[in-house]
């Protein structure tokens, strides 16, 4: 039987290139985000059977019921990857909200619908897309540093409770450093900006290595031990 997936946040970015790279490992892709007619488009691109749902995270409720029928629809699903997000620089309270709706309450409500069902299944991988900014804030991405962060500490719980049960499900933090994706084109101040694809390989990588936790790309581990370790005055001056 084939090996099937879901990738929510598929139409543009770390999740399309991570549809398509589980789509060349033999994977049947359900393809999920708001913007359909690019997922339709991204189907036609993909060799293998592919299925698309729009869902908006934010309408919580609902998208949890079409992450269900999604996955019913598909016949069930050995790996849910959740990559949609929002990143806003210097944002408005209402900006805020949105990334707050978008990265802290969706990623939840979908990441618990898929917990739930692999454990009923007794099976299945989630990967959830974090981000290095989860360790740190800087002055301007305050909420996108606490919502990430959200991202992290759930899926680290999700984790705890399912090793506990003893259960044969997998849990996957991701944590990219900067990637050329839509979400950081003309970005100022960037540095070591990989590359979508090479990002995505590498994430497939500790996929299929069922890593609980991953840099990407790798070298961005400097980072994140210099920003765990930074006293607040020089990450002060570094912001
Ligand atoms: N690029 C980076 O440097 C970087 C670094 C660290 C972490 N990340 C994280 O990586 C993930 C992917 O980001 P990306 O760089 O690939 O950005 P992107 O190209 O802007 O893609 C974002 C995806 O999220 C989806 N999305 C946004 N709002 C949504 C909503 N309300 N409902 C459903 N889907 C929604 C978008 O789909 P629709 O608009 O079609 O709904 C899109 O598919 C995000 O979680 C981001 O925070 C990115």
């Amino acid at each position: 039987m084939s090996k099937r997936a879901i990738v929510i946040g598929a139409s543009s970015g770390l999740g399309k290139e991570l549809a398509k790279l589980l789509a060349r490992d033999g994977y049947e892709v359900g393809l999920a985000a708001r913007r359909v007619a690019l997922l339709e488009e991204l189907g036609r691109e993909i060799s293998t059977p592919t299925h698309v749902s729009r869902i908006d995270v934010t309408h919580t409720a609902e998208a949890r019921r079409q992450l269900e029928a999604f996955i019913g629809e598909m016949g069930g699903v050995d790996l849910i990857v959740i990559s949609s997000g929002v990143s806003i620089i210097d944002p408005t309270w209402d900006e805020e909200l949105q990334t707050i709706e978008v990265n802290a309450a969706g990623f939840a409500a979908l990441a618990n619908v898929s917990i739930h069902y692999f454990m009923e299944r007794g099976s299945g991988h989630l990967v959830g897309i974090s981000s290095i900014g989860a360790l740190r804030p800087t002055g301007t991405s305050t909420v996108y540093s606490a919502s990430k962060s959200f991202v992290s500490r759930y899926l680290e719980g999700l984790r705890l409770m399912v090793d506990k049960r003893g259960l044969g499900i997998h849990v996957t933090e991701v944590q990219p450093g900067y990637v050329a994706t839509p979400m950081t084109e003309g970005r100022g101040g960037m540095f070591w900006v990989a590359p979508v694809d090479e990002a995505a390989r590498q994430i497939l990588r500790a996929v299929r290595k069922r890593k609980r936790h991953v840099y990407v790309t790798r070298r961005w581990r400097l980072v994140a031990w210099a920003l765990k370790s930074v006293p607040y005055p020089i990450l002060s001056r570094m912001s």
